[in-house]
C-alpha cells in the first residue's frame, strides 16, 4: 500500500498550539477541488475555519460534545458540503460521492504536508446552515478536524485509550467476492 495511505488515521490528540500555514490550508483544498465527480459537476464545497477566528468557532459550536472534547485544538475545523442543484435547477448526480472522493483527497494531501485530519459526522448540519447561511440547494456532509499530532496525554483518559488501540478493518475475504456475492477473490 502506498505510504499516504497506510500513514492516514483519525487521532483526535491535537497540538493545541500548532498552526497551519496559508500554503498548506490552501494545498488540502487544491487536493480537493481535482477530485473526479460525475460529469465533472464539481458538487463539493468547503466551509474553513482557522484556530481564533470566527468561522473556527462557528463550526466548533455546530460540533458534537463528544467531538467538542477534543476537536478545538485542531489548526482547522472544514465543513464539507454538497450543492445539489446547478444554476439551471438541474439535480446534480452522485453528489455525496464526489464528496466523499473530495474528502479524501484532502485528508491525504493533509498526511503529504506532515498534517493529521480527522473526519466528523457527529455535528448539527442546521446549526452549519444557520450559521454560515448555507442556500437551500447546499448542505452541510461532514466536518473535518486539521491539525498537528500531540500526544495522546492531552486527551482525558478514555479517549487516549482509544488513541492508542490497534487499528482493525475487516479481512479482504470479507469485502471482495468474485463469480457469486460471498465467494472471496483473495
Ligand atoms: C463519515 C465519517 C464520520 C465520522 N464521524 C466521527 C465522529 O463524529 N467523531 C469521531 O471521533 N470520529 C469520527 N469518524 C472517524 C472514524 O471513527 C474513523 O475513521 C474510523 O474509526 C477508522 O479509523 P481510522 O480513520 O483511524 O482508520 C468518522 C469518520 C467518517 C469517515
Amino acid at each position: 500500500m502506498h505510504p499516504l495511505i497506510s500513514e492516514r488515521w483519525s487521532p483526535r490528540a491535537l497540538d493545541p498550539a500548532a498552526k497551519i500555514t496559508d500554503a498548506q490550508l490552501e494545498s488540502l483544498f487544491e487536493a480537493a477541488r481535482w477530485a473526479a465527480s460525475s460529469g465533472n459537476t464539481q458538487p463539493a464545497r468547503w466551509l474553513v475555519g482557522r484556530r481564533g477566528d470566527a468561522s473556527f468557532q462557528q463550526i466548533f459550536d455546530a460540533l458534537r460534545p463528544g467531538n467538542q472534547s477534543w476537536a478545538g485544538a485542531a489548526s482547522a475545523l472544514l465543513v464539507g458540503c454538497v450543492v445539489t442543484e446547478d444554476e439551471t435547477g438541474r439535480t446534480l448526480p452522485m453528489p455525496d460521492y464526489a464528496l466523499g472522493l473530495s474528502a479524501q483527497n484532502l485528508v491525504l494531501q493533509a498526511v503529504a504536508e506532515g498534517l493529521v485530519a480527522h473526519q466528523m459526522g457527529g455535528f448539527s448540519r442546521e446549526a452549519v446552515a444557520t450559521s454560515f447561511g448555507l442556500p437551500a440547494t447546499a448542505q452541510a456532509v461532514v466536518a473535518i478536524a486539521v491539525g498537528t499530532l500531540g500526544a495522546p496525554s492531552l486527551l482525558p483518559e478514555d479517549l487516549a485509550a482509544r488513541e492508542t488501540a490497534p487499528r482493525v478493518r475487516k479481512p479482504l475475504s470479507e469485502l471482495v467476492f468474485t463469480e457469486n456475492w460471498g465467494s472471496a477473490a483473495f
